[in-house]
């Protein structure tokens, strides 16, 4: 048995972030391959025995937070703190183990935007210029290029953003497209003048060249930063006026800081208030020798490939020109596909977070995201049917099955103690040397090699416990060391499996420790065997997918569509985008550029409805199955108001409802119409209510 060389292996200091989620949308499960990355990472570097710190933070600035929470007439920090506390609950049931989770808007924010822009203003890298920009002459707002809409100037095609084409792929500015409207208002946008804040990228060109071939970029991506040298650095806006939700600019009273200028800084800001903390105080966690010039700690970023540009070029060079590091690596990943296509709303595989966790356990997402992840910039398919097959025949067919198979032996037969030795030591060397060959796969972030190495060692471990024939032994006389061995072995082949699973599946390998009696697993105690040690009674580890449960998943996210289409009848879906050009959310009301005409109106039948029956629907914990009575008629609606009402006390109102809304199947029945409601949802949604005397069936004029 050879003792782990702590000398070959230096412990090193390593900080580590996922990007910050916008503050305005839940969490998805496009969001969650990278924070599955991130933190499968995170706790590998944990499980090798290093001071690594994994942060993050909501990014909760910009325009579409400020109109999201205009729209639901709540303040942006009263939006931020609820979506707070929604983003920390799925990351935590998704066992994503940050070490702290802070929010932009935070006053170690401010603090440090505020330095980062001041220093590097002293060394002239901020210039000010007049621009001219679209402004909304009714919300006296300025409006960033996804607010605008209009005819494609190429093509024509009516409702493109101020941007790009949707339908011919042409990018334009929003100047040049045709009759625009502001998406807030609706009102033609007017060109108006005024100063703006500029960031030099150009400045920083040498330094950036340099960094860029440092080592620290994926080569696909430092590809595409040669073809942004070639193009050529230009300024980078980085003020917005008011009304901004945002830092106001110290030296320049009515202008915010753009919400990607502080955006990343949010990672410092994350990290210095753990420093600060009761735990890093513990820990001796000193900011400087993170973020100072001179650290020799390593600082990695984990981001999606459409943000490579703020992360490659803006924050080094931001950095830079503030006296901080640089980091060590920015690490893109691709985009998710859901069974080869985009995520759609409307075939349910645009899954929220939580609305996975309703139904499936969070650790096969990890395993599966583990099992397709590689350290490059593709894209990642989520392909439902696989996803069922390979979590039944990886995790619980194989890994799961060898415990199972051989524990039930040791608590029955041997008071739960494994033996004292192992019967097949050079079996037991044999896999603990594959550990450094593992540990070397994830730390290059390929993690479907790590699982193809581990799942390989799993079959192995099937086959000795097949030919060892653990059940035919107990039948036989005299044969009780050999089994209690067998199955001793057999454990000893699955400790090592989950301990190398370990960063991946945190949950079922903490249940297995439960199992086993054992400390948490660190990397280096695996090669030691666990002998003549008393282990608990067996509990499956894991359960096998079912269909009908990735099933309740597609239906309950469909259903969250028409809770959500329920809610906010007219208004456009919230996006997930900052105000930048790629990705922006529209979360405003609904704009008059969509108006309908009144032949349009005059299909909508909207009638007066008595509410005869009002009761939860098994298996949907947003809907309501309402029986409306129309005077004569009655209709079965499925109503997204669940969090809101209490069934009983429905019973008996009156309510709008639209009539002639074609029917649509869900998977409780079918929904004959739609009950009218206000409000941003979950408690907060209110039913429109006729006053007295109106009757069941009535047409609303
Ligand atoms: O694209 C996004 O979702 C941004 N909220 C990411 C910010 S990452 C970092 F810079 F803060
Ligand atoms: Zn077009």
């Amino acid at each position: 048995m050879t003792a782990p060389d702590k000398r070959r292996r230096p412990r090193r200091d390593i900080l580590i972030t996922s990007a910050l989620p916008y503050a305005n949308g839940p969490i998805h499960i496009g969001h969650l391959v990278e924070y599955i990355q991130t933190d499968i990472w995170a706790r590998f570097q944990k499980l090798r025995g290093h001071d690594c710190w994994y942060v993050c933070a909501d990014d909760a600035h910009g325009t579409p937070i400020m109109l999201k929470a205009r729209a639901e007439g709540i303040t942006p920090e009263a939006l931020i703190a609820r979506v707070a506390e929604e983003h920390k609950a799925d990351f935590a049931d998704f066992r994503i183990g940050f070490d702290n989770y802070h929010s932009t808007h935070s006053d170690e924010n401010r603090y440090c935007a505020t330095l980062i822009y001041a220093r590097n203003r002293d060394k002239g890298h901020i210039t000010a210029r007049n621009i001219h920009q679209a402004y909304d002459p009714v919300e006296q707002m300025f409006l960033p290029d996804r607010f605008i809409k209009g005819e494609c100037p190429k093509c024509g095609a009516a409702d493109q953003y101020g941007d790009n084409c949707e339908a011919c792929g042409a990018s334009y500015s929003p100047a040049e497209l045709k009759n625009p409207k502001s998406v807030v208002s609706g009102a033609v946008p007017e060109q108006r003048e005024s100063e703006h804040l500029f960031f030099r990228l150009a400045d920083f060109e040498p330094m950036l060249r340099e960094w860029t071939r440092g080592g620290g970029l994926q080569e696909q991506v430092a590809n595409k930063l040669d073809e942004w040298f070639e193009a050529g650095l230009k300024e980078w806006d980085i003020s917005r006026d008011a009304p901004y939700f945002g830092f106001e600019i110290p030296d320049h009273p009515g202008k915010f800081f753009y919400v990607w200028l502080d955006a990343p800084i949010g990672y410092m800001a994350s990290f210095k208030q753990l420093c600060e903390s009761e735990r890093g105080r513990a820990a001796g966690l000193d900011f400087d020798a993170f973020w100072g010039q001179d650290s020799t700690a390593e600082l990695y970023h984990f981001i999606g490939k459409d943000i490579i540009y703020f992360h490659a070029l803006f924050w080094p060079a931001m950095l830079h020109g503030a006296d901080f590091r640089t980091p060590t690596a920015v690490f893109a990943h691709g985009f998710l596909t859901v069974d080869g296509q985009k995520m759609s709303k409307s075939r349910g595989t645009f899954i929220k977070a939580r609305t996975y966790l309703d139904h499936l356990n969070p650790e096969y997402l990890r395993y599966y995201f583990a099992a397709k992840l590689g350290p490059g910039v593709d894209d990642i398919d989520l392909s439902l049917d696989d996803f069922q097959a390979r979590v039944n025949a990886d995790l619980v067919g194989k890994v799961v099955n060898i415990a199972s198979r051989t524990a039930g032996f040791i608590t029955k037969r041997f008071g739960g103690r494994l033996g004292v030795e192992l019967p097949e030591p050079g079996l037991f060397h044999e896999f603990a040397a594959a550990g450094e060959g593992i540990a070397e796969a994830y730390e290059r972030r390929e993690f479907s090699r790590a699982v193809r190495e581990i799942m390989a060692l799993a079959d192995r471990a099937n086959q000795y416990i097949d030919e060892r024939a653990p059940w035919v032994v107990a039948k036989q006389d005299g044969r009780d060391a050999e089994l209690q061995g067998i199955c001793t072995q057999g454990l000893n082949l699955f400790r090592l499996l989950i301990g190398w699973l370990k960063p991946i599946l945190p949950g079922t390998a903490e249940a297995a420790e439960q199992f086993m009696q054992i400390e948490p697993l660190a990397w280096d105690a695996l090669s030691q065997p666990l002998l003549d040690h008393e282990v608990a009674k067996f509990k499956p580890l894991m359960t096998r997918v079912e269909p009908k449960h990735i099933e309740a998943v597609l239906e309950a996210s469909k259903e969250d569509l028409a809770a959500a289409q329920a809610q906010t009848a007219g208004q456009p879906a919230a996006g997930q985008g900052g105000d930048t050009t790629s990705g922006a959310g529209h979360v405003a009301r609904d704009p008059i550029a969509d108006t309908i005409d009144f032949d349009a109106f005059a299909k909508v039948d909207l009638r007066i409805a008595r509410i005869a029956r009002a009761a939860p629907v098994d298996g949907a914990d947003k809907l309501l199955q309402l029986t409306l009575d129309l005077g004569g008629e009655t209709r079965n609606v499925f109503a997204g108001i669940s969090k809101a009402y209490d069934p009983a006390k429905l019973e008996g109102r009156l309510t709008v409802m639209v009539a002639n809304l074609a029917p649509r199947k869900m998977r409780f029945g079918v929904s004959e119409g739609m009950v009218l409601a206000a409000g941003p949802g979950g408690k907060d949604i209110f039913i429109l209510s006729p006053d007295a005397g109106a009757e069941p069936g009535m047409k609303v004029k």
